[in-house]
């Protein structure tokens, strides 16, 4: 996979190594148990795994931090326990089968929040804290200010804008009853106060806000790269023939349900930053203007209602 294309190439690893269709868990998977620390993270990258996969798989099997790994180093010769070995194969056998690593585990970071994730939603991205910070920017001269995140999924945008700046009135809409179940039980279990709804983009959307954000899906619907993708929700990812279907409806809908002033920031792909600024200008948006991901890529834009 072209690493540029979503900025997400870090979760989309698969192993080149198919594991045997028998091998049901560690136990059948890898040598005889009970196996050391050690060994079993041998075992992972025979299959193709990341040691750093390998190891946050085996501290979750062991029921310990993600911020242990050293605590493996210095216990790389302890059996593991029968549970934990057979849990551990499981999470082995589905991670070289392509499964993101964060729907094992059940958990993402994202913007310093520790997310609950499963297959309802799409995993959050790094790239997409580009987006956050953004918000952050043209909210910051704001008390108080109103801003909604589009198609928030497990609640990342949302939940990390209200965690950062407690002040703001934060919403977010998903079309997917499911991810809005992902997403309100993050809020509940951060303790972070954000109103959801469940619409299709702005359609059911009452009054007028500061800023409008969304990373909705931009993957070209024909796309080679969408057979990579699989395990995730094909409605978080493909939008059309170009993949700007709903970056055009939300360009289109947003200026009614905008302050002066207010901003719409949109993430989108690797190659779609010019086509976003131009949607963005001909639906009557000034400073249309994009920002770079960690990977130095154009990969949010937005524009201001003037
Ligand atoms: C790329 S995911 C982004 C999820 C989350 N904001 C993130 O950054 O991790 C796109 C989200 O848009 C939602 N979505 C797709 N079509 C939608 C629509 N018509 N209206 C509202 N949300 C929609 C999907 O359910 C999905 O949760």
């Amino acid at each position: 996979m072209d690493p540029r294309y979503f900025g997400y190439e870090e979760l989309q690893h698969t192993s080149k190594t198919a594991p045997p269709a028998s091998l049901a868990g560690l136990g059948m998977m890898l040598p005889a148990p009970p196996l050391n620390v050690s060994q079993a993270l041998g075992a992972a990258l025979a299959l193709g795994l990341e040691r750093l996969e390998a190891q946050l798989l085996l501290l979750h099997a062991l029921g310990r931090p993600a911020q242990e790994r050293a605590w493996l180093l210095a216990h790389d010769t302890d059996p593991l326990p029968p549970a934990a070995q057979a849990a551990y194969g499981l999470g082995v056998q589905r991670r070289a089968a392509g499964e993101p690593l964060a729907y094992i585990t059940g958990h993402q970071e994202f913007y310093g929040l520790d997310l609950a994730v499963d297959a309802r939603v799409l995993v959050p991205r790094a790239d997409t804290e580009t987006l956050v910070d953004w918000a952050q920017e043209v909210l910051a001269a704001t008390r108080q200010a109103r801003v909604l995140d589009l198609g928030t999924g497990s609640g990342a945008v949302a939940l990390a804008l209200k965690a950062t700046r407690p002040d703001l009135q934060v919403s977010a809409v998903d079309f997917s009853v499911e991810a809005l179940a992902v997403a309100q039980a993050n809020a509940q279990r951060l303790q972070l106060e954000v109103g959801f709804s469940q619409g299709s983009w702005l359609s059911g959307v009452q009054g007028r806000f500061h800023a409008l954000v969304s990373n909705p899906p931009y993957i070209a619907d024909q796309d080679h790269h969408l057979a990579a993708l699989t395990h995730e929700p094909l409605q978080a990812l493909a939008s059309g023939h170009d993949g700007l279907d709903d970056i055009r409806t939300l360009v289109q809908q947003a200026p009614a349900h905008l302050l002066a002033g207010g901003w719409l920031l949109l993430e989108h792909g690797y190659d779609q930053a010019q086509a976003v600024r131009t949607l963005l200008t001909e639906n009557g948006f000034s400073q249309a203007q994009s920002r770079r991901d960690l990977a130095g890529i154009e990969r949010c834009s937005g524009g201001l209602v003037p």
